[in-house]
Order: structure tokens, then sequence, then C-alpha cells
């Protein structure tokens, strides 16, 4: 049996290794473990699947900015979204996000980004964020940066640069500056 609920601290284990194992890296179970200690988390939007009790997916919704020039607008960013190999394709991913999106809206979250997989994403509706009007800090092909609005017309007159919080960019920082004394 299926079930999704909020991360709970004797998850953590468990979802490092769902990360691990479902993107074969290191970086994503690391990006988790950033976000989690940072001020962008939001404990309810880090969502876990079990089956039968076991985690086997994780979905994390984090805070993040729209820079609109005149202000910056709140929103949501998706990342990572990972279910076990064993697992994968059985609806647990899909499971994860319909949730993830539901809880969002109800919170009152408007606007949702995600960069990932282009055929994947759109059956949740999310749509081209550059055609949005979206703009993107780092390097993204048009098909994989995506938004999705929660509320209807969330993004009518808004036009700006998302801005991922610093977790996202672990390798950016400036050198000490050099020693003038
Ligand atoms: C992508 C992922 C989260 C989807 O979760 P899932 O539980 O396997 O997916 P669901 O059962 O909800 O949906 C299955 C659909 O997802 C598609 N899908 C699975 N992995 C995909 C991938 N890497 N790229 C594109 N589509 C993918 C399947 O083709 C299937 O499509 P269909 O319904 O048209 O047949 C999961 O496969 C995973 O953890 N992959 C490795 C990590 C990853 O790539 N995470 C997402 C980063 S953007």
């Amino acid at each position: 049996m299926l079930t999704i609920g909020a991360e709970r601290k004797e998850d953590i284990p468990s979802i490092r290794e769902i990360n691990l194992q479902a993107f074969g890296q290191e970086d994503e179970a690391l990006l988790v473990e950033r976000l989690r200690n940072s001020p962008s988390f939001i404990p309810q939007l880090s969502l876990v699947a079990y089956e039968n009790g076991r985690a086997v997916g994780h979905a994390m919704f984090t805070h993040l900015k729209i820079d609109a020039g005149s202000g910056s607008i709140p929103a949501l960013g998706l990342a990572p979204v990972a279910v076990l190999p064993a697992y994968q394709n059985q609806g647990m991913g899909r499971a994860l996000i319909e949730r993830g999106i539901n809880d969002s809206r109800e919170m009152g979250h408007e606007i949702v980004i995600v960069v990932g997989h282009p055929e994947y994403y759109p059956r949740f509706g999310f749509k081209p964020a550059r055609a949005a009007g979206l703009e993107c800090l780092f390097p993204v092909p048009d098909e994989a940066f995506m938004v999705l609005e929660l509320t209807v017309d969330a993004l009518d007159g808004i036009s700006g640069t998302v801005v991922y919080p610093p977790e996202f960019h672990p390798c950016d920082f400036s050198p000490p500056k050099a020693d003038q004394s």
C-alpha cells in the first residue's frame, strides 16, 4: 500500500539513500541536506512515499524567489524528486508530485518552478517558463525550465528571473579578499 507523508526525523537516512540510488551520485542527496538546513526548507513539503511502510520515494518543494525588477515574488522550487530504481514507473513520482502540488496550493503558494525532464512534468500542468516570461540565472534548456501556476493567472503581469537559493550553487564562492595590510 502506498502512502505519502511529510518527512520524519527517522526518514532522513532513507531519503539520502533514495536520492543516492535514484541519481547514481551524491549531488542530490547533498542538496537535500543543504536545503533541509536552510531558510528555504518547508518541512510539510519534504514528502516521502512509503510502500508498505518502507520509504521508497522523496520529493522536495522549497522556497525560492522570482526577481521581478520592481520587487521579488515568492515561489516554490520542486527539486529533487527521486524514487528508488526498483519502485520507478509505478506511480510513486506522480503520487508525490500531486500531493506536493495540492498541499502547496492549500498552504497558499501560487507558483512552482521545476528544472527537469520535459517529458515528465507537463503531465502535472507545468509549462515552459521562458515562454511565460521567466528567466533562469543558470543556463538551462528552454524545454527543461518549467513553471506551474497554482492559482488562476498567478503569473499574469509577472516577468523576471528565478533566483534559486545559494544551497543550489555549492561551488559558487568568492575567494577571500587578499590581505591588504
Ligand atoms: C523521474 C522519477 C522521479 C519519476 O518517478 P516514477 O515513480 O518512476 O514515475 P511515475 O510512475 O509517476 O511515472 C512514470 C512515467 O515517468 C516517466 N519517466 C520516468 N523516468 C523518467 C525520466 N528520467 N525522464 C522522463 N520521463 C521519465 C516514465 O517514462 C513514465 O512515463 P509514462 O507514464 O508516459 O509511461 C523517477 O523515475 C526517478 O527517480 N528517476 C531518477 C531520478 C530523476 O531523474 N529525478 C527527476 C529529476 S528532474
